[in-house]
């Protein structure tokens, strides 16, 4: 260590550039000194590349000599740099302004190290690495998310970060989405005396802003050595970005001078001219003959860039509340990423977002409708169901329609569905997660959420200032917070469909072996029809099987038959899932299985209400839970038609993608005549 020190004053010395106000300039670099190092070249045109966007890739750039640090030195720089992504949203995984000890960084890691230290150096203050990381992947290094700008000492876990944001006049935190193939200016200031550090990003030509994203306390004195290198490090894995640094001022105890913008280089881009920024350089090398051509050029991707953000209103949207414009949910989920999807349901895909602004976490449903028809009644309802408020139900927290597309917020539901803690059905990438994730969600958690759904159906048919039928009570609907409080999602959304449709064609809304038998000859949504969905969750719940198991025997396939078989032979506990080992109070399987066969009852009267199953669930059973009629209506319908020969009906038309063809199931109960209830619905 004292001999490379001693090497470096010498080195200095001899080049006679010892100074306590070093500073240059870059308006492109070439030429420039710079020491490169892996993944990273110049241009031929003056722009630095740190990595293409090709796997594993680690490139560092530093200005060509070290600089000479004391206790008290202030350093002030600014840049221009542009994340470029192969395909938008796929990008990774990052740049890092960087002071180090060495321009080679020996031994560091590719990805989430960006290029800076490795996991066995991570953390040990002998590094004496500086960073302002600009990090597009969200790392296991507690990154707060995928798009942020991080401090970082000796170590990737940063001491302060922020989602990428910039305040613009009127103090409004505006979000940057990195890797969106555009170029962004970032200021980083350390001020030795205040020992502080701020950190400030802004789009390209946008002045910067008075207020910076990050202003940090921190003393640098024992990180910097005498002698460091400043430059930038940058790293690709699994997914790869371009990384670009367009243009770099730096000065040491002393504001860096501004960078001339119109004289910084362009970058190359998949599908270049479509966005402002870039057209506005390339303009700057055309001369006057197609200067007009420019301008057009200019006005054209101004015009689509702002196309792709703006949205016209109707007149009717703005009297709705609770509308979200649609540029905050595009940042909030980067643009529609794939990385953000957390699901695909029957109506859409469901994203992950971070609101710019407040950075709450949302689930944005993105509902393809493909039709302008009913979309207004449809807000209508939305906007009013906005106000339903309960502990049990996701909270909607609005809307916004853009073209065809209705985008719907709703609060973030960090534990996933209900479907997937019974079925494991999450992702078989990770072996390890899928080891984990293999215990069996046991009974005292299985009956709660029930009665959290129970709760949630309750509200919506009696509670409520209108009466709300759900119309799609699945497990895949049944959503978990971070209490594992069992939560009802998606209510109300199958209205769309009734509105958009034609009203002489009918539809029938809902999910296969969950639908009530009457839905088939009445169309109608109905509490009932509620009941009995959420009586083939019960069972579900209980026997940990799916309401239709279409590789099960013929006579298992359906599983509310299958229960009233095995209950009219007198063996109902042989339904309840194996896999709890007994783990579970009797009289509660026993019950809830009973309950289960009540609310799927094929005729409706004869179903308990919900308030009827929630007193029920909580041990104030007021009905009978003898389901005696059940054996009736089996022998109804073993007369009438078997389930083989049912598969082979015609499909009934369907305008829910969970409405499989194979819904001529159901027709199995419509041709069947009422049964007296027995006094159930009393
Ligand atoms: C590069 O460094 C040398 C001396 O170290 C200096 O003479 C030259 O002007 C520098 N070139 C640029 C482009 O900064
Ligand atoms: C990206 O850079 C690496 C390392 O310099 C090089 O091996 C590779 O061929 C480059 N890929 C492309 C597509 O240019
Ligand atoms: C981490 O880097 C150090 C040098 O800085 C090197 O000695 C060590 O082998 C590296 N460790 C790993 C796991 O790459
Ligand atoms: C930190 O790095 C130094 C030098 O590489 C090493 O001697 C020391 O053991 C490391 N400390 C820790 C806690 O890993
Ligand atoms: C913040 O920086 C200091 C060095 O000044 C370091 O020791 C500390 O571990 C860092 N804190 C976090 C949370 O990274």
């Amino acid at each position: 260590m004292v001999l490379s020190l001693a090497v470096s004053l010498v080195w200095f010395s001899a080049a006679g550039v010892i100074s306590q106000r070093d500073s240059f300039v870059f308006n492109g670099f070439e030429p420039a000194n710079l020491s490169l190092n892996g993944a990273s070249l110049v241009r031929s045109n003056g722009a630095l590349q740190l990595t293409n966007s090709s796997l594993n890739l680690i490139g560092h750039s530093f200005y060509h000599r070290p600089l000479s640090f004391r206790s008290d030195t202030s350093f002030s720089t600014t840049f221009v740099f542009a994340i470029v992504p192969p395909v938008p949203g796929q990008g990774g995984h990052g740049l890092a302004f960087t002071i180090a000890p060495s321009p080679l960084l020996p031994g560091a890691q590719i990805g989430q190290w960006l290029g800076l230290l490795n996991s066995t150096t991570d953390g040990n203050s002998s590094n004496h690495v500086f960073a302002v990381e600009f990090d597009t992947v969200q790392g296991q290094n507690g990154d707060i998310d995928s798009n942020h700008v991080g401090i970082d000492i000796n170590s990737l876990v940063s001491n302060a970060s922020e989602s990428a944001a910039y305040y613009s006049g009127d103090n409004q935190k505006q979000a940057i989405i990195l890797d969106d193939a555009v170029p962004i200016q970032a200021w980083v200031g350390y001020r030795a005396r205040e020992k502080r550090i701020d950190v400030t990003i802004a789009p390209f030509r946008v002045d910067k802003p008075h207020r910076p994203l990050i202003s940090h306390t921190l003393d640098l004195s024992s990180v910097l050595l005498p002698s460091m290198y400043v430059g930038f490090s940058s790293a690709t894995m699994k997914l790869g970005s371009a990384h670009y640094i367009l243009g770099w001022s730096f000065s040491l105890n002393g504001e860096a001078r501004p960078l001339d913008l119109s004289r910084l280089p362009s970058f190359p881009r998949p599908g270049a001219g479509s966005k402002r920024a870039e057209t506005i350089m390339i303009v700057a090398s055309l001369s006057g003959t197609f200067l007009l051509l420019a301008v057009a050029v200019i006005l054209g991707a101004y015009l689509i860039r702002r196309a792709k953000l703006s949205e016209t209103l109707e007149d009717w949207e703005r009297d709705y509340p609770h509308r979200f414009s649609y540029k905050d949910l595009y940042l909030a989920t980067k643009g529609f990423k794939d990385r953000e999807v957390l699901g695909s349901g029957g109506f859409g895909r469901v994203y992950k977002g971070n609101l710019p602004g407040s950075g709450a976490e949302v689930a944005v449903k993105r509902v393809s409708h493909g039709s302008k028809q009913g979309v207004r009644e449809f807000i209508a309802e939305v906007a009013s169901l906005g106000r339903l408020r309960h502990r049990n139900l996701v909270q909607l927290q609005g809307w916004c329609k853009r073209n065809d597309d209705l985008l719907l917020v709703y609060d973030y539901m960090p534990n996933g569905s209900l479907d997937r803690l019974i079925f494991h059905e999450d992702d078989d990438d990770d072996e390890h997660e899928m080891q984990q994730q293999r215990t069996v969600l046991g009974w005292k958690e299985r009956y709660r959420i029930l009665q959290d759904i129970a709760a949630a159906l309750l509200y919506l048919h009696e509670e409520w200032e209108q009466v709300v039928v759900h119309r799609d009570v699945k497990a895949s609907n049944v959503l978990l917070d971070s209490e594992m409080n069992g939560r009802l999602g998606d209510f109300g959304l199958s209205r769309l469909y009734e509105h958009g449709s034609n009203p002489r064609t009918t539809h029938i809304v809902g999910t296969l072996g969950y639908l009530a038998p009457e839905l088939t000859r009445t169309y109608k949504a109905t509490t009932e029809a509620d009941v009995y969905a959420y009586g083939a969750l019960m069972l579900e719940v209980a026997c940990g099987r799916r309401p239709v198991e279409p590789k099960a025997a013929v006579e298992e396939m359906l599983l509310v038959e299958w229960v009233q078989e095995l209950y009219s032979e007198g063996k109902i506990a042989d339904a309840s899932d194996q896999r709890l080992n007994g783990w579970y109070m009797k009289e509660e399987m026993e019950m809830v299985l009973k309950l289960g066969l009540l609310c799927t009852h094929p005729q409706p009267q004869a179903r308990p209400s919900m308030r009827h199953v929630w007193q029920a669930l909580g041990g104030h059973a007021l009905l009978p839970l003898e389901p005696r009629f059940m054996c009736e209506d089996l022998e109804f319908k073993n007369m009438s038609t078997d389930s083989s020969s049912i598969l082979m009906q015609t499909p009934l038309e369907s305008s829910s993608d969970s409405l499989r063809p194979e819904g001529g199931f159901d027709t199995v109960h419509s041709p069947l005549p009422l049964l007296d209830g027995k006094g159930l619905s009393a």
